[in-house]
């Protein structure tokens, strides 16, 4: 069986229907590979789905919890009903600011909150992690590419659940390359710096991002376009023999 992609083919993106993983949606269509958008959200995934289409690529809308068996088992029969098999995914979708966190010190987080940040994060990732390998493995080849987050690597007070759960995320995506390497998927991560991703910010926001500036070395506020490169790198051919690696997109501030 060949371990070589030469032809596009469809990559799922959990959360692409808002923020990063809808930049991540445009440009994986633009590469030109037929996009599902899995969100908690569907009228939000379905006009994406829109977009895409208007803009002459293939896309399909399903409306998905990653952190539900049944959710992540029916977006893969769709998704294959569709397109025939899955060729990559971007576990993008976390708790983070459409479905909020609230901030606290380790010792003010609510267990109920921390409890979802894990379901969420990290068990959904690995969910859909479960879900797609053997599909892929019968090709003998995928793309899985996971989300963490600058925070991880430097720390981030004041929200101890999500880091903890996007640290968990560097360990996973690591272990589960060395898993599947045999099967020819490759298992890789991008990790974001603060980015202004929220829709419509407020003040405050755009204040806070700007606040992040001044740690990088490139000197602006980061936007969600620019870790589409990134991503678009991992799905395609021309990662093939990188595995297990994560890739730190900040503009500069966290250098390891
Ligand atoms: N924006 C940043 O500053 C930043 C920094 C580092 C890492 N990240 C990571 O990048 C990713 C995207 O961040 P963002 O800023 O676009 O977040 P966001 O909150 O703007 O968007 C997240 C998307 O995921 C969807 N979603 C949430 N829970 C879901 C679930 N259970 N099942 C399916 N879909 C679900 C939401 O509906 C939304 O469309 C996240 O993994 C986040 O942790 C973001």
């Amino acid at each position: 069986m060949s371990t070589n992609q030469t032809t596009p083919g469809a990559v799922i993106i959990t959360g692409g229907a808002h923020g990063i993983g809808s930049a991540y949606v445009d440009r994986l269509s633009a590469d030109g590979y037929a996009v599902v958008i899995a969100d908690l959200d569907e009228a939000g995934a379905q006009a994406k789905a829109k977009d895409v289409a208007a803009a002459g690529g293939k896309a399909l809308a399903l409306r998905t919890d990653i952190s539900v068996e049944a959710d992540v088992a029916a977006l893969i029969t769709g998704t294959v009903a569709e397109f025939g098999t899955v060729t990559g995914l971007v576990n993008n979708a976390a708790v983070f600011s459409v479905v909020p966190m609230s901030r606290g010190t380790f010792a003010e987080i609510e267990l109920d909150e921390w409890d979802l940040m894990m379901r969420v994060n990290l068990r959904g990732t690995w969910q859909m992690c479960k879900a797609v390998t053997p599909h892929m493995a019968r090709n003998g080849y995928g793309k899985i590419v996971n989300v963490s987050s600058g925070t991880a690597i430097k720390g981030s007070a004041g929200r101890i659940h999500y880091v903890t759960s996007k640290a968990g995320i560097l360990g996973f995506t690591k272990t589960l390359a060395r898993e599947v390497g045999a099967d020819g998927i490759r298992v890789n991560c991008v990790a974001p710096g603060s980015t202004l991703s929220e829709e419509n910010p407020d003040e405050r926001t755009v204040e806070y991002r700007k606040s992040r500036v001044g740690d990088r070395a490139l000197g602006r506020v980061q936007m969600p376009e620019d870790l589409a490169g990134a991503v678009s790198f991992f799905i395609s051919p021309d990662s093939d023999f990188v595995t297990g690696q994560t890739l730190v997109v900040d503009g500069g501030a966290c250098m390891h």
